[in-house]
């Protein structure tokens, strides 16, 4: 019921959405998606008009940093050079008002919500994200755990008690709950023997489940780390929605078997909890009927969030390394062929029932984005009814975001959070995100050159 009823607060769109299509006769739906792909241009430097001069100079210089090659692929490695001679808290001076100033909102409450009050005002609906992640190699103790698990748990509270977005998502990583050494164990483990979901779902509720194939301390860890999903759903549940994100191969079918667990027992009305699906992966789209069928088969509603995926350059020298075949597509227009399959296929599904399923088009791509936005005329979904939103990064992309909002779609804006030695890993990912990324960015570039300079001619 509580899903219902956010499909009753978009009262105010009601006046220019136009009429369902099933109704019109062709030619007329032809005239209008001709007017939605003028309409969703992405070409009004006006976007920006909200901008401060030094927020329009930053960016141009960001992402004139991130235009040079040699800079974006050796990120990593510069960042901690800059950090060992710079040292923690230069390197934090140097980084605050550049680099984390674009791309993060800010690290405690007060700066968080000057970012989100401003978002807001401009139509656009925060998603808040942890970005607390761990990889191999850098698995700390239980007691990491449980302050990270609190750290979540007041994402949550923030995300529902401030005003500042209707239907408020935010984003969580498994790998910050639970250590990605036990993640990629599960992951070998259930690839040969998968476990029954009623298991993970019972562990969940509270059951010392015996998980085969684990030693005893493994038992223990996974349990704890079941109990700490289990908190934050509880506490989520009817207020926020919990968008699991996605990480690497080699631990991915772990996220998704406590991921799918959290839905089966949460999910039951609402799409409360909501996976992630990285379409740059030659399984996605297998990967994505099995959740369809899974969710059917168990009663649960579903959520998917769709990534092309941020981790191509780990994963493909991984797979060089271990001498096994590239779990990525070969090439871009692959991953985009993926990505539009995959829409399509969540697009028919919620036009069929709108209550049990629910996506986010998490792109900065504007084809991918005109596309969508297409489909949803032909199969008339509602532009806001809560089954199909869209997703940007903060700092990414705002022609696209404002131009989607002011057309009346749900758009949340990813907003990271935490300190400069937190954020790192997610600001290096950042810079390296390429090719139409970058060439969105370099339009996003012209759009504000073009802002900047008519600011200038009527300060003359
Ligand atoms: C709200 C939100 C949430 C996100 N959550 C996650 C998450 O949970 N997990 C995650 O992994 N990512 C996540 N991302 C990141 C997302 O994957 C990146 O935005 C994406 O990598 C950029 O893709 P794009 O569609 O915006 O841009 P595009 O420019 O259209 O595509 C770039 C992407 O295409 C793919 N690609 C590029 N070159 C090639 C090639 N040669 N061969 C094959 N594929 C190629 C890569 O995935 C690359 O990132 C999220 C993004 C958003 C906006
Ligand atoms: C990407 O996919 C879309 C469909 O979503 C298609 O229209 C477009 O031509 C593709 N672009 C390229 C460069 O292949
Ligand atoms: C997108 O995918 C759908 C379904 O798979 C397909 O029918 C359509 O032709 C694709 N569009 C493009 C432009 O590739
Ligand atoms: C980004 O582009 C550079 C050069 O064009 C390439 O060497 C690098 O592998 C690319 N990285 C990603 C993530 O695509």
């Amino acid at each position: 019921a509580s899903a219902a009823t956010h499909h009753h607060h978009h009262h105010h769109h009601q006046q220019h959405r136009p009429a369902g299509p099933r109704s019109a006769p062709r030619t007329a739906a032809a005239r209008r998606s001709d007017l939605l792909s003028a309409t969703l241009a992405f070409e009004d430097p006006s976007a920006f008009r909200v901008k401060s001069l030094g927020e329009l100079l930053r960016a141009l210089g960001i992402f004139r940093l991130c235009s040079f090659p040699v800079l974006v692929n050796h990120c990593g490695k510069l960042m901690s050079v800059a950090r060992t001679l710079l040292g923690r808290r230069g390197f934090s001076l140097l980084l605050r008002p550049t680099v984390y100033a674009q791309f993060v909102a800010g690290e405690n409450e007060r700066e968080i919500s000057q970012s989100m009050e401003k978002m807001s005002l401009l139509g656009l609906r925060p998603m808040l994200a942890v970005p607390i992640e761990e990889d191999l190699g850098e698995s700390t103790g239980e007691k990491r755990y449980d302050d990270n698990m609190e750290a979540m748990l007041e994402c949550v509270r923030m995300s529902h008690s401030n005003a500042w977005s209707r239907d408020p998502m935010m984003q969580l990583k498994i790998t910050a709950l639970l250590s990605p050494e036990l993640c990629v164990k599960l992951t070998t483990l259930i690839t040969q023997q998968p476990y029954d979901l009623n298991l993970v779902v019972r562990a969940m509720d509270g059951e010392p489940i015996n998980f085969p194939g684990l030693d005893e301390s493994e038992v223990a860890h996974f349990l704890c780390g079941l109990q700490r999903l289990n908190k934050i759903a509880e506490a989520s549940v009817n207020k926020v929605r919990v968008l699991v994100d996605a990480e690497y191969t080699y631990m991915n079918p772990a996220l998704s078997l406590v991921t799918m667990a959290m839905m089966k027992k949460f999910n039951k009305d609402g799409s409360w909890i909501w996976n992630t699906y990285q379409c740059y992966l030659k399984e996605s789209r297998s990967l994505l009927l099995d959740a369809l069928c899974l969710s059917k088969d168990e009663g649960f509603c579903l959520g998917v969030k769709l990534v092309r995926g941020a981790y191509m350059d780990k994963e493909r020298k991984l797979a060089e390394k271990e001498g096994c075949l590239d779990p990525i597509h070969q090439c871009w227009e692959d991953t985009n062929d993926s990505y539009n399959g995959s829409l399509d296929v969540m697009l028919e599904v919620i036009s069929q029932k709108p209550e049990r399923y629910r996506i986010i088009v998490a792109t900065h791509n504007e084809e991918s984005v005109r596309r969508a936005a297409k489909r949803m005329e032909e199969l008339g979904i509602d532009k806001d009814g809560g089954a199909v939103c869209f997703g940007q990064l903060l700092g990414m992309c705002d022609h696209v975001s404002l131009t989607l909002a002011k057309e009346g779609y749900a758009v949340y804006k990813s907003v990271p959070y935490g300190s400069v030695e937190d954020t790192l890993p997610y600001l290096v990912r950042r810079a390296q995100e390429n090719r139409t990324v970058l060439q969105g960015i370099r339009k996003e570039r012209d759009l504000l050159r073009k802002e900047l300079r008519r600011r200038l001619r009527l300060s003359k």
